[in-house]
């Protein structure tokens, strides 16, 4: 009995964990920046502020076109670029 008590203590407790790290979408951000931020851009760049030296410009052509290894992203709007890039400056 007790290897399956643990096996699914173990289950519940990381649906447990996995529950308290997700942000509810929505209501919890700062702004917009932080929002479109952790939506497209935290699963690998867990550091925003290690942007804050690049140019706008080059943000903005980073974002839309992608560089090397980093994919585009064309549905982002030049608005939404903005409230990104206000985003990263503001740290
Ligand atoms: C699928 C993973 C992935 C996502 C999502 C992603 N990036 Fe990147 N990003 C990378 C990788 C990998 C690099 C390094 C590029 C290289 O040199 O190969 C990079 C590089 C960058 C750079 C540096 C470019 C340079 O020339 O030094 C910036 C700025 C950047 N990303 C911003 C963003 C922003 C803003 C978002 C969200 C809109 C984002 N990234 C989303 C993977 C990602």
């Amino acid at each position: 009995m007790k290897p399956l008590l643990y096996v699914l203590g173990t289950a519940f407790s990381g649906v447990m964990i996995a529950s308290c790290a997700s942000v509810p979408p929505g209501d919890t951000y700062a702004s917009e920046g932080e929002r479109l931020y952790a939506e497209n851009c935290s699963r690998c760049h867990r550091q925003p502020e290690q942007f804050s030296t690049q140019g706008n410009e080059t943000l903005k052509r980073t974002i839309s076109k992608g560089t090397h290894k980093m994919p585009a992203f064309p549905d982002i709007t030049a608005e939404e670029q903005q409230e990104i890039i206000a985003y990263i400056r503001n740290l």
